[in-house]
């Protein structure tokens, strides 16, 4: 069957996120514990088993597929796999062909990744701070993050922002992000901290309702809704200082999952309905029981058919034991 993917709650999947590794340079403390224990690399898709995963689902509907990691471009040779999907936007079928990066990688990649058609990708920044930058990906140099951020650009790419807002960590420092991003032609989205994964900290201690960052905005800037539409879960505000786009991805204050119109996959092949839930189907099974996709298709129809309504993230979920147990790079968010 290829008809449209339609979940028993009248949602329209059209959105497909590929995580092509687990693994990242960077550990940022709210995403990953400092010891982790990445997959051994036999567990993995090869990069044409992905293809031919995410190729399934276009074929199914998807219009906008993003590539995530951990890092997607520390998977060696990930550009041969951007380079063959992009064959769905020659076609038409894809509307949109994308990547949520680190950055670290950019300036090595932003040329190639242009020239596949890649026309958006959403950076990681949580500040604009050298040392602070240091201590939250533990492992990250901003330098490097903020050339590759400029190779992107001179390619002709547009670049949205990602902070995750933390208490006590960036939240006095969004106003100068804002004006910084703006000035540079880039969005900026805030994000509230999700309670995936276990990690070295608690984040409660963390946790930022973004009500109250949009409420503390408002008396420095001026924000007007508008109703820009990425796909993703982002309301969009215009800043009228800056002229700029902010986005505020709000999963603990202000649930989005009504409006759901994306699944994942993992680098193995698992298929998460939602991020918040624990369900998943094999798909790396269905798709190795034979040469022809028949059922693979199955097994994604099965999936949708149980897509989950939505995620139960709620703030005293945010304690050390998690909503959800896997961490955020599994699926890349
Ligand atoms: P665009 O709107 O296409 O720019 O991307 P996006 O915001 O959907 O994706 P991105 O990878 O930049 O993710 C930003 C944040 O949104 C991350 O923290 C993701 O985990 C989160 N996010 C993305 N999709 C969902 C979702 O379906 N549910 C929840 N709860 N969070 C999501
Ligand atoms: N809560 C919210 N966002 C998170 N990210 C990683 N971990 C979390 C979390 N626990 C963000 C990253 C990246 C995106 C893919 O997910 O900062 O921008
Ligand atoms: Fe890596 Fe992204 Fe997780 Fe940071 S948030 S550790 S960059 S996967």
């Amino acid at each position: 069957s290829r008809q449209a993917m339609i979940d028993p709650f009248g949602r329209r999947i059209t959105y497909l996120r590929v995580s092509v590794t687990d693994r990242c340079d960077f550990r940022c403390t709210y995403c990953m514990a400092e010891d982790m224990t990445f997959l051994p690399r036999r567990d993995l898709l090869t990069l044409e088993e992905i293809d031919r995963l995410a190729s399934a689902f276009v074929e199914k509907g998807v219009k906008r597929l993003r590539l995530t990691g951990g890092e997607p471009l520390v998977r060696r040779n990930v550009m041969s796999l951007v380079r063959s999907l992009s064959r769905h936007l020659s076609s038409g079928a894809l509307e949109e062909l994308t990547l949520t990066t680190n950055g670290s990688q950019l300036s090595r990649f932003a040329a190639d990744l242009a020239d596949c058609g890649v026309k958006r990708l959403n950076v990681s920044l949580d500040t604009l701070d050298a040392d602070k930058f240091r201590a939250i990906t533990r492992r990250g140099d901003l330098s490097v993050v903020m050339a590759g951020i400029r190779a992107a650009q001179r390619a002709g790419i547009a670049i949205k922002l990602n902070a995750v807002a933390l208490k006590g960590f960036n939240d006095a420092e969004i106003p100068s992000m804002l004006r910084w991003a703006h000035g540079e032609g880039m969005d900026l989205t805030l994000i509230e901290t999700m309670p995936m994964g276990e990690i070295d900290e608690d984040r409660t201690d963390q946790y930022l309702p973004l009500s109250q960052v949009r409420q503390d905005l408002s008396e420095r800037f001026t924000l007007t809704g508008i109703p820009y539409k990425t796909g993703g879960p982002a309301r969009y505000f215009r800043v009228e200082e800056t002229g700029g786009r902010l986005g505020f991805i709000t999963p603990m204050t202000h649930n989005f999952c009504e409006s759901c119109n994306r699944v994942r996959v993992t680098c193995t092949g698992t298929l998460f309905m939602c991020l918040g839930q624990e369900d998943a189907a094999d798909l790396r099974t269905a798709m190795r029981a034979s040469e022809g996709d028949e059922k693979l298709r199955e097994a994604i129809d099965e999936a949708i058919a149980r897509k989950p309504k939505g995620h139960d993230f709620v703030i005293d979920r945010l304690t050390r034991k998690p909503a959800v147990a896997r961490h955020m790079s599994m699926t890349g968010g």
